[in-house]
């Protein structure tokens, strides 16, 4: 493989002077590092219509001068034995200035338990038969060099499918496609023309922050997943704060494992009537329920207003970034246009794939198995959590999804309980960037999903054993 060259600056060179002096030019001021490779003589030829010879007469004079040096069948270098300092004699331009990083947890090291992961397994995802669709789609000799816009329409026309199926009137137009359903929620507050919005508090995380940078002002709904959702404090809260819309995750919250109850939804439904604001449903949980049987969603009961997200990533392969979003005919095309701006078009390889995937009705026999697993792995973890866990602990049973909340005396220290557990290698994550608004709970998640019934198990162990000792 040749060397790449710097280009240098020697337009109007009509000879080897000009050029010798170009080149001690840009050596000379350090702006070209010792070792750079100089464009090979056929280049300079073509570029500055000078005869081979006089470029090489050129670069001979550089070698000679102790500038440059000959490498056989590589070109001319500039010389690493002459020391040149390296001058800058431009200016460092001002740093460019970021909001600051948004309070993200980070990964975390092999060898500990991230007991409050929401990722599935990856021995239970259908690696294989991925791997057969994505080879089935790239041997398609009708692969398109540009994408659609809003999407692979076949996987958009399959997931329009999937929604009627559960009731929803939705047609492949009201859906677009997004890598995951982050950034189907990155769309959505970057198009949004309000500057409030309301939310569970608490609340995903990566939601409340992704809206915080997109400059919207933020007021929380205090969910107790042990209660059920005071209504009358939402409308309080609501008919005050006046948002442009209410974000809800309305199956296996994140991070409590709460499902609205129908009642909920639809006194929702009434004040979003009542108080004008727009809703935007975040159904991540809802295949994760076993027995394919589905909850009741704010889309299914209020129709096309309400803006609806969902994703085949925790269950199919989280790296293969599949989302999508659904919204009515008439925001289609803003919500495109965002998307354009920011990333062009989808991903075709993950799209045909997950098309060719649920074509094939791998996805449903997938889930099938997934949520058999599933449920004995929550069952699993249920009966750790009543052996175990001294007088005073709670949890939600969610029946479904990849998590629970556990929840602790208040006189528990959260922040000293999670750094005992860190010592034994259990991860806990740190719920704090979930609470928008007073805290209803004392806790932290605990899932079941992520790792074998054993592992889950010990490291409830873990916990159990720091929270009696305390
Ligand atoms: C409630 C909720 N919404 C959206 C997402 C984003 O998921 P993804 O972008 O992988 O689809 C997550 C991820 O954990 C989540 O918990």
């Amino acid at each position: 493989m040749s060397v790449p060259y710097v280009g240098i600056s020697v337009r109007g060179a009509r000879g080897a002077a000009d050029l010798v002096a170009a080149v001690e030019r840009e050596v000379k001021s350090g702006r070209i590092a010792a070792g750079c490779r100089l464009p090979p003589v056929r280049a300079l030829e073509q570029q500055l219509g000078i005869s081979k010879n006089t470029v090489l007469a050129a670069y001979d004079e550089l070698v000679a001068r102790g500038l440059l040096e000959s490498r056989e069948r590589e070109g001319f270098f500039v010389s690493a034995r002459e020391i040149i300092p390296r001058v800058a004699p431009w200016k460092e331009p001002p740093a460019a200035r970021l909001k600051p990083p948004a309070p993200l947890p980070g990964r975390s090291t092999p060898g500990t338990l991230a007991i409050s992961s929401v990722f599935i397994d990856a021995d239970l995802l259908p690696r294989e038969r991925l791997a057969d669709c994505a080879r089935s789609v790239l041997r398609n000799p009708g692969l398109e060099p540009f994408s659609d816009f809003q999407g692979y329409r076949p996987l958009r026309e399959a997931i329009a499918r999937r929604l009627q199926a559960r009731g929803m009137d939705v047609h492949e137009g009201q859906v677009v496609t997004t890598t995951g359903s982050q950034q189907a929620l990155d769309i959505i507050a970057r198009s949004l023309d309000v500057r409030r919005a309301s939310m569970e508090s608490p609340v995903y995380p990566h939601a409340r922050y992704l809206f915080e940078q997109h400059g919207l002002t933020l007021a929380g709904l205090p969910l107790d997943p042990f209660n059920g959702i005071d209504l009358a404090d939402w409308e309080e809260r609501l008919s005050t704060f006046r948002p442009g819309m209410v974000y809800a995750i309305t199956s296996f919250q994140n991070p409590t494992g709460y499902s609205y109850t129908t009642s909920e939804l639809v006194a929702l439904l009434e004040m979003a009537d009542r108080y004008g604001f727009a809703l935007l449903e975040d159904d991540w949980g809802s295949d994760m329920l076993s027995g394919s049987e589905y909850r009741p969603s704010l889309r299914l009961l209020g129709g096309k207003n309400v803006i609806y997200v969902n994703s085949f990533t925790k269950k199919l392969l989280p790296s293969m970034r599949v989302g999508f979003l659904v919204a009515s005919e008439d925001l289609i095309p803003s919500l495109v246009s965002a998307k354009r701006l920011s990333c062009l078009g989808h991903s075709w390889l993950s799209e045909a794939t997950v098309a060719e995937f649920l074509d094939r009705g791998y996805y449903d026999s997938h889930l099938g198995a997934l949520q058999k697993e599933l449920d004995a792995r929550y069952q699993a973890c249920l009966a750790a959590l009543s052996e175990l866990m001294p007088e005073g602990v709670r949890w939600t049973t969610p029946g479904g999804g990849p998590t629970l909340w556990v929840d602790v005396p208040r006189s528990v220290d959260l922040g000293k309980l999670r750094q005992r557990c860190l010592k034994r290698n259990v991860l806990i994550e740190d719920a704090s960037g979930a609470f928008l608004a007073d805290r209803p709970l004392h806790g932290f998640r605990v899932s079941y999903a992520f790792a074998p019934a054993e592992k889950v198990r010990k490291g409830i162990q873990v916990i159990a054993e720091e929270l009696w000792t305390r």
